[in-house]
């Protein structure tokens, strides 16, 4: 599907801003989708409204969510080495970007000829390229305001340099099932184009116990970035979802390779949405809202080879929590 492409006065002079105007409006008709389905499942893209976004920052700054410390670690630590294998003039495309400070680390190394941020949020898009710009001027700075899991629709003043790198961190990619991952990365390569790389942050397999309290902390963050996916449907579509019914739930699936989260249905019940017919659930029946896929290094570079990509590096810290991995 194609968005049209709406052209907004570009009240920054900084950096260019192209709205894809991706649909999202309707964005709970898929999630009552999937609590209609069996077993009942709604997507992890619905976690990030403003509060999920905030709670996931909370999140990246827990104890027991490794992941982000050691990514930005590994970024800290190896961006020069990076740099030196992608070589200078790149254009840096960064998939899902957030108001993250991830790119810093690459930029304040790499020779760009570009910076393109895609994210789904405008505040997000608009807060990162405002800060890239400020740090960096005379880069040219673009914000796509675009979902990345569908075919990019580049406005045309984004001429491919030849030189595209997709920068994809966060071990977002484990958000996918293995197939869909495929897809995705054979979209990347279309999007990169013939010598383009991918830069992407790929969470580890390891001890069941260090995965499972990251997914679980202590002081209940991630029970409440779960919950709120519930919380959303109350405010947004008017669900009378008891939060207080539910429970979060997060495991690590070994057989499958990932961390699962759900929301388990205390007592047998029966919500309301309105207009639509009732959702009903039975105890201990769950609401799969999230997979995480953890990958051996050999077995991603396995999977980004169906999608045609060569490895080309792979940094790992020295517990091998995390990986930032090449791929040309
Ligand atoms: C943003 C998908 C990488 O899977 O670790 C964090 C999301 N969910 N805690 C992850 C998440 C619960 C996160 N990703």
């Amino acid at each position: 599907m194609r968005y049209r492409h709406a052209k907004l006065p570009n009240t920054s002079p900084d950096f260019e801003y192209d709205d894809f105007n991706p649909p999202e409006t309707l964005w709970w008709k898929e999630a009552l989708a999937g609590l209609q389905a069996k077993p009942k499942a709604v997507p992890p893209k619905f976690f990030y409204d403003q509060h999920g976004s905030r709670l996931f920052e909370r999140i990246t700054q827990l104890p027991e969510y490794y992941l982000t410390r050691a990514e930005i670690g590994l970024l800290k630590r190896h961006a020069s080495d990076i740099a030196r294998v992608l070589g200078p003039d790149c254009e840096l495309l960064e998939f899902g970007c957030g108001n993250s400070q991830k790119v810093f680390y690459l930029l304040a190394e790499l020779r760009c000829a570009a910076y393109v941020a895609v994210d789904i949020c405008k505040e997000h898009l608009w807060s990162l390229c405002g800060r890239v710009a400020a740090a960096y001027p005379g880069l040219p700075v673009h914000a796509l305001r675009a979902d990345f899991s569908r075919p990019l629709d580049f406005p045309p003043s984004l001429r491919d340099r030849g030189r595209r790198v997709v920068f994809f961190p966060g071990s977002s990619i484990g958000n996918f099932d293995p197939e869909e991952a495929v897809r995705f990365l054979i979209q990347a390569r279309r999007t990169a184009g013939p010598q383009g790389r991918l830069l992407i942050g790929v969470d580890l397999k390891k001890d069941r116990a260090l995965l499972e309290a990251a997914y679980d902390d202590a002081a209940g963050v991630t029970a409440s970035f779960n919950k709120n996916l519930l919380w959303r449907l109350n405010r947004e579509c008017g669900a009378d979802f008891d939060l207080n019914r539910f429970r979060h739930r997060a495991f690590y699936n070994e057989a499958q390779g990932r961390i699962e989260m759900h929301l388990e249905s205390l007592c047998r019940q029966e919500v309301s949405v309105p207009r639509e017919t009732s959702i009903h659930l039975f105890s201990g029946e769950t609401i799969h809202t999230e997979n995480s896929y953890k990958y051996e290094i050999a077995e991603f570079q396995a999977l980004a080879a169906r999608a045609g990509w060569r490895a080309e590096g792979v940094w790992c810290d020295e517990r091998d929590l995390f990986s930032v991995q090449l791929f040309g």
